[in-house]
């Protein structure tokens, strides 16, 4: 755990050292749970973007896209249920003043008896060896057993508690597990509110009589009231789907482990609407599809795990999380909700209009189910960075940091060094990259010894190094270096286009 929270720590710095990631407004001391992305970052984070894009929308003929506004209609926020039921249930310590999540706590406190379990497990793993059955040994050990009915016991009654919105049951369960403040230690809390998450702000002058209005909270609802519009003048058939990609703002209670969970944030959503009847069949074709496009990245599959939902949102009849193996831990990365007929009814009867689909081949108008994916794009990013961060003992004695990340999504695909800043190699390097920059994204070094400046690359994860020498004068020959292997070979100039696109096609 002490070496997670480590790897977490490095991360987080490497991401500012490398102009991946800024804490905002820092010159100002920074704002809570709000980051800036910086020179590297920004390119990583768009070439998830256009990945998730071009997977989503152009591979998929009955996929369109769209970007709605964040600003919208004061009503859909009341249709959609979020100004009633868009809140996360809060508790203060008295002593400390620091304000909690009461399900984070709970949550904690389970993830701690799960901790012990874990330590059992592996306490036996190490006395028996190969021949040990871990599945047997957690069906039979006594403490195993007893901390798994711990688990299942809290876990049943906190969300029955919840699901009742019984906050004086919520406090009550914290008070018995005996939870103490993390910071004073002691369990002096205060009672259980719920704290809706949206923020609001005004629009038009106060003369006018101004309106309030919410900051998105998530983008399907930009989705949901353009359903008909995209339907009629696609003359979409069911099933289909529309994705977009941009910001949400939620005022997150609990606003740490950097940009895991955020205030303003980027989401990745899709909704894909179907015959109602439908709705179970394609929740599991979307759960499919969604862990292959994760695993498409190249990252190993033991990072990932569903996690099924006890507890429904409002809007949903099925829900599952793709988890990522965090340095945090197993957390939530993407949502699959099953929505029903929920929001289009809703907006149905809050705006009067009919949002219905007419299906040829029923012959029936019917509000269609919705299928969601959604994804936010900074814990992609962050999901990416954790599993690219390695720390190499190289042959020589020295050591570098090399970012894996996935050839086609790195920041910079190629950068390109003069030996020397003499002899016109410099000339040479420049008229080399202005032949592969309409291409790729390339970088351009002339400073240091040539090993600084991989190290440099390696620390961005620019997937290839192309050195430019006195060789290369006489036979238009250059060394392509790949970052992982570190292996060079000579290559011809001509034939860089083809030898770098060939490698970062990612089918
Ligand atoms: N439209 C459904 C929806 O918004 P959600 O589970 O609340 O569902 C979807 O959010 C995804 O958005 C999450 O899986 C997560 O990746 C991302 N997300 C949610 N809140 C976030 C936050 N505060 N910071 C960063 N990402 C967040």
């Amino acid at each position: 755990m002490a070496n997670q929270e480590d790897l977490f720590k490095k991360i987080i710095a490497h991401a500012k050292e490398y102009g991946f990631v800024f804490q905002s407004s820092e010159i100002y001391d920074g704002l809570s749970a709000v980051y800036d992305y910086g020179q590297n970052g920004s390119e990583l984070k768009k070439n998830i973007r256009d990945y998730w894009w071009k997977s989503m929308v152009q591979m998929h003929e009955n996929i369109v896209g769209i970007d709605a506004a964040i600003f919208m209609h004061p009503t859909t926020w009341k249709a959609s249920g979020h100004v009633d039921a868009f809140s996360d249930p809060l508790i203060d310590n008295k002593d400390s003043k620091k304000r909690y999540r009461a399900d984070v706590l709970v949550e904690d406190h389970m993830a701690k008896i799960e901790a012990k379990i874990d330590k059992e497990v592996e306490k036996a793993q190490s006395r028996f060896g190969d021949s040990f059955d871990e599945q047997q040994f957690r069906e039979t050990n006594q403490r195993v057993l007893e901390n798994q009915k711990k688990i299942d016991e809290i876990r049943t009654t906190f969300f029955a508690a919840l699901e009742r919105e019984d906050l004086v049951a919520v406090k009550a369960i914290i008070e018995d597990l005996g939870i103490v403040c993390p910071v004073s230690g002691s369990r002096n809390w205060t009672e259980v509110r719920q704290f809706n998450l949206m923020f609001s702000t005004n629009m038009g002058s106060v003369a006018e009589g101004a309106t309030e209005i919410y900051l998105r909270p998530e983008t399907a609802q930009g989705i949901f009231v353009n359903y008909l519009n995209v339907q009629k003048t696609g003359r979409m058939k069911i099933p289909f789907g529309i994705a977009q990609t941009g910001k949400a703002f939620r005022n997150e209670i609990v606003a740490r482990q950097f940009i895991f969970r955020m205030r303003e944030f980027e989401q990745m959503e899709m909704q894909f609407f179907v015959q109602p009847g439908q709705e179970i069949k394609w929740y599991e074709y979307w759960k499919a599809e969604r862990m292959k496009w994760h695993l498409s990245l190249g990252i190993s599959a033991d990072k990932y795990r569903f996690h099924d939902h006890d507890k429904l949102a409002h809007y949903a009849n099925a829900a599952a999380d793709i988890e990522f193996d965090f340095p945090i831990g197993f957390k939530e990365l993407e949502g699959i909700h099953s929505r029903t007929d929920f929001d289009l009814s809703a907006h149905e009867k809050f705006s009067g209009k009919k949002l219905r689909y007419h299906d040829p081949e029923l012959n029936e108008s019917y509000v269609p189910y919705v299928v969601e994916t959604s994804i936010g794009l900074d814990r992609m990013f962050l999901a990416i960075m954790s599993n690219a961060y390695t720390e190499e003992q190289l042959e020589d004695g020295s050591e570098r940091v090399v970012m894996k990340i996935p050839p086609f999504l790195a920041p910079y695909k190629v950068a390109i060094f003069p030996l020397t800043k003499k002899d016109g190699l410099p000339e040479k390097a420049s008229e080399i990259m202005d032949n592969l920059k309409p291409d790729f994204m390339c970088f351009y070094e002339e400073k240091d010894a040539i090993g600084k400046r991989y190290r440099r690359h390696d620390a961005i994860g620019t997937p290839f190094c192309i050195t430019v020498d006195h060789q290369t004068m006489d036979d238009n020959t250059v060394t392509l270096r790949e970052r992982d292997s570190m292996v060079q070979t000579r290559v011809k100039v001509e034939e860089l286009t083809g030898i770098i696109s060939g490698k970062l096609k990612n089918r």
